[in-house]
């Protein structure tokens, strides 16, 4: 048999070519085909003739949940759909330095001090930096089997004499097998490496969690490929000036995917956020123009974060269109609608928006708390402070109902708002419980217009 020829893998979306380019055909990146020499172990032949076949069993029947363990962080078992399942492959993934580590160290020692077999695989750093920061966290007690190494073989011999429940590989990007000719960090070395490892979870009922870096335009670096590999995908974000930090699902075969675990970074780790709502709107002050409260919902809860806009003249060229928080899309089309059905025009002004606390929004009913917030600034007039807004807006200018309104105005009325600016509700006024916050009906953008306009009249 001669030498395997190389293959050129693209490290952004995996695919494989036969030469080497200078730009992915598959995903259009430049830069980015690394030449690799395939396994050297060629499959093995088997000469066996006789093969077992496949056992089918019926839908019908008994389906156990699956056990879970719980993580000790609430939040996080939240996140998962109820702690961590045995025998289950979770993929990390997050910017450097959002605080993966230490939430992960903080779950295992939890866990190993509720009597569970922990073990902390480092690629990253050196045992003694690792204590420290459980030193930091107070929890240098908790019987963590903690070791730094990046070769795969050695890592699976220590797990398999171990046999620990939890195992935490930080990160899989440091991970390498002397299987593959490839360098350690390449799309071909993190898929061999996860796939080993999630067998190894499948095999011995371990809970398998996969520290993953993000590249800056939000995909993690290389294993996409990982994505489909795993049971669950986590990320965790926040903006990484600020002390809040969430994490989210983004796949999760065991339970929903659009819960989410708030959590705030301090001098002793993570700690659980069990008002969100409070967090997020901590700090607001006098009423200002520009800023409007959503009354959100993420997964079963409801959150409440402000929107911040600001609308100003254009320095010089072409307007900019900022947003952080939001989709920039959804803010365009929110732009066009109060310039084609409300006669609003942007044109030659800057527009900026924010969601404050580093919060990401993704629910359509936010788009009438920043129409909200683009007219408050338009027109220079604050909201009134005690007033929470939700809708969603179509091309019309209709706004349409936000799914379960009454849990949003339960929210709002727990943290003292007085009234809610939405489409008006489907049920007769007398039917809504008495502990509901009124709505100010706005059916229609130009209603919200004149409301908004109304306003600085008096
Ligand atoms: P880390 O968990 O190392 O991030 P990642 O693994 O995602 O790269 O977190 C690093 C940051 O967290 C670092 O900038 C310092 C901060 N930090 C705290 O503020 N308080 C703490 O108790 C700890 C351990 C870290
Ligand atoms: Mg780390």
């Amino acid at each position: 048999m001669g030498k395997p020829a190389s293959i050129f893998v693209c490290q952004s979306c995996g695919s494989v070519h036969g030469k080497w380019a200078g730009r992915c055909d598959a995903c259009g990146e430049w830069n980015v085909l690394v030449e690799e020499v395939p396994s050297r172990h060629a499959p093995r032949k088997t000469g066996r003739k006789k093969v077992r076949g496949i056992d089918f069993v019926g839908l019908s029947g008994e389906a156990v949940d699956p056990p879970r363990l719980s993580t000790g962080i609430e939040e996080f078992n939240r996140v998962t759909g109820g702690g961590l399942v045995p025998g289950s492959a979770l993929l990390i993934g997050g910017d450097p330095g959002i605080g993966k580590s230490t939430l992960l160290l903080q779950m295992a020692g939890h866990m190993a001090l509720g009597g569970l077999k922990t073990a902390y695989i480092s690629g990253e750093e050196a045992p003694a930096q690792v204590k420290r920061r459980a030193r930091r966290l107070g929890l240098i007690d908790a019987p963590v089997n903690l070791a730094a190494e990046t070769a795969l073989g050695p890592i699976l011999d220590g797990l398999t004499a171990e046999k620990p429940d939890v195992v935490i590989i930080d990160s899989i990007q440091t991970m390498w097998t002397d299987q593959l000719g490839a360098a350690p960090g390449t799309v071909a070395q993190v898929r061999a490496c996860s796939q080993e490892l999630t067998r190894y979870a499948k095999k011995t009922g371990a809970c398998m969690l996969l520290v993953g870096h993000v590249t800056k335009d939000g995909q993690i670096a290389g294993p996409r490929v990982v994505e489909h590999m795993v049971d669950a995908v986590l990320y965790f974000e926040g903006d990484r000036g600020g002390q809040f930090r969430i994490l989210r699902a983004h796949k999760n075969r065991f339970g929903p995917t659009d819960e989410i675990g708030v959590f705030e970074m301090g001098a002793a780790g993570l700690s659980e956020v069990e008002n969100p709502s409070a967090l997020f709107l901590d700090g607001r002050g006098e009423a200002a123009s520009g800023a409007a409260v959503f009354a959100g919902l993420e997964g079963t809860r409801p959150v409440l974060t402000e929107i911040q806009a600001l609308v100003a003249p254009a320095a010089f060229g072409t307007p900019r269109r900022a947003v952080v928080g939001w989709d920039s899309g959804r803010l365009a089309m929110v732009l066009a609608v109060l310039e084609a059905r409300c006669g609003v025009s942007f044109g030659g002004k800057d527009v900026y928006l924010n969601v404050a606390g580093g919060l990401k929004i993704g629910e359509p009913a936010a788009d009438l708390a920043v129409a909200a917030a683009l007219a408050s600034s338009v027109f220079d007039t604050p909201l009134p402070a005690d007033c929470v807004v939700f809708g969603e807006i179509s091309l019309s200018g209709d706004v349409r109902q936000a799914s379960r309104t009454d849990a949003r105005l339960k929210e709002a009325a727990k943290l003292g708002f007085k009234r809610a600016l939405a489409p008006p509700p489907k049920t007769n006024k007398k039917d809504m419980p008495a502990h509901q916050l009124p709505i100010i009906s706005i059916s229609t953008l130009p209603d919200l217009i004149t409301r908004v306009q109304a306003m600085s009249g008096g």
